[in-house]
């Protein structure tokens, strides 16, 4: 097993190993002595498959187990289902001793990490990572969130989970495309700031060593979270691919994965970024070599004119200037912010 730690306000672990889903109750009662009962959210897609590990674990160890599973998919990300949640937490009369458990993928962590962070003002939650995206991102940093019909995450709040629970034999039953999806974001940290694990992925494509790659990324993530816990700094570098990426992925109305809008993102700045001069032709098709070995898209259909209004509604755009996060090489980047203007422009030499 590897532990990461997350040095924020809170400090917390990220635990990887195989088979630790069946240590659930041995973690919650290491690092929550006081709860005596968990309130575990999953989604339909995951329930069936992982929820009964989980809640035998957890009352193996005396922790009672209030379930609750959701419909999977982005649209439980909204303010029904929110309620419905709250509604879930009264019933059972979770206290702020209690805990939260996230076992799912991105939306489930994010739903119910916003939930416990509002639940009687924040109580502790615990995250169970079950999709590569999920473990490699979203479990780890606190950022939690709901979507409005007005945009994706707009509500939401930084609330740092108890522990990460990461176990990797959970992707062995994750559906291709969606582990193609968190490829993307595994590709995101090499070109931000790893070329070997790069090279790693341009020779394996998805046949990676898991426990390395992993390990990596959530090693990378964590330097950037406890450097910059609120992403006032440099924890914007994680966006790298998701300023064009959000905007291609709200332009779908969401039928476009997030990973995929992501994989397209970041072909888009690296296009940008070479067409600009700020890094060379090589590292630009070296990042479309890579998202392609991954059967992952690099081209986007729609035109600057349709996408460029999503750049300009997304939530991490200042007053009046746009923040680029632009790849100088693979294994290094660089923020760039600009006016809408130059923004705009960067699009279209991405495109
Ligand atoms: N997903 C990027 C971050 O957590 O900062």
């Amino acid at each position: 097993m590897k532990n990461i730690r997350i040095e924020t306000g809170k400090p917390y672990d990220v635990m990887i190993g195989s088979g630790l889903l069946d240590n659930t109750g041995s973690v919650v009662s290491n690092v929550l002595p006081k709860a005596r009962k968990a309130a575990v959210i999953t989604d339909s897609n995951v329930g069936p498959v992982y929820l009964k590990r989980v809640s035998s674990s957890l009352e193996k160890t005396g922790i009672n187990c209030a379930c609750h599973v959701i419909r999977a998919g982005e649209e439980s990300k909204s303010m029904a289902v929110y309620e419905e949640l709250l509604t879930f937490l009264a019933q059972e009369g979770i206290t702020r001793s209690d805990v939260v458990i996230a076992l799912g993928g991105g939306v489930v962590g994010d739903l119910a990490g916003f939930a416990a962070a509002t639940w009687q003002r924040g109580i502790s939650c615990i995250q169970i990572p079950t999709s590569l995206l999920a473990m490699v991102d979203s479990s780890v940093g606190g950022k939690t969130a709901i979507d409005l019909p007005a945009g994706k995450n707009l509500v939401g709040a930084f609330h740092q989970p108890s522990a990460v629970i990461c176990d990797p034999d959970t992707l062995t039953t994750l559906p291709d495309d969606i582990f193609r999806d968190g490829c993307a974001e595994v590709i995101k940290y090499g070109v931000l700031e790893d070329r070997q694990l790069f090279d790693h992925l341009l020779e394996n494509g998805t046949k990676f060593d898991r426990s390395y790659i992993l390990s990596t990324c959530v090693s990378v993530k964590a330097r950037y979270v406890s450097e910059d816990e609120r992403e006032s700094g440099v924890r914007r570098m994680l966006n790298l691919g998701h300023t064009f990426g959000h905007a291609i992925e709200a332009h779908s109305d969401f039928r476009l994965s997030h990973g995929k809008s992501v994989a397209i993102g970041l072909a888009v700045i690296a296009r940008a970024a070479a067409a600009k001069g700020v890094c060379d032709a090589a590292a630009s098709e070296a990042v479309t070599d890579c998202l392609v070995r991954f059967g992952l898209p690099d081209r986007c259909p729609d035109p600057a004119e349709e996408l460029w209004p999503y750049v300009l509604a997304d939530k991490k755009r200042r007053a009046d200037s746009v923040i680029l996060i632009v790849p100088e090489r693979i294994g290094r980047c660089r923020i760039l912010e600009v006016g809408p203007e130059q923004a705009e422009e960067w699009l279209r030499a991405g495109l």
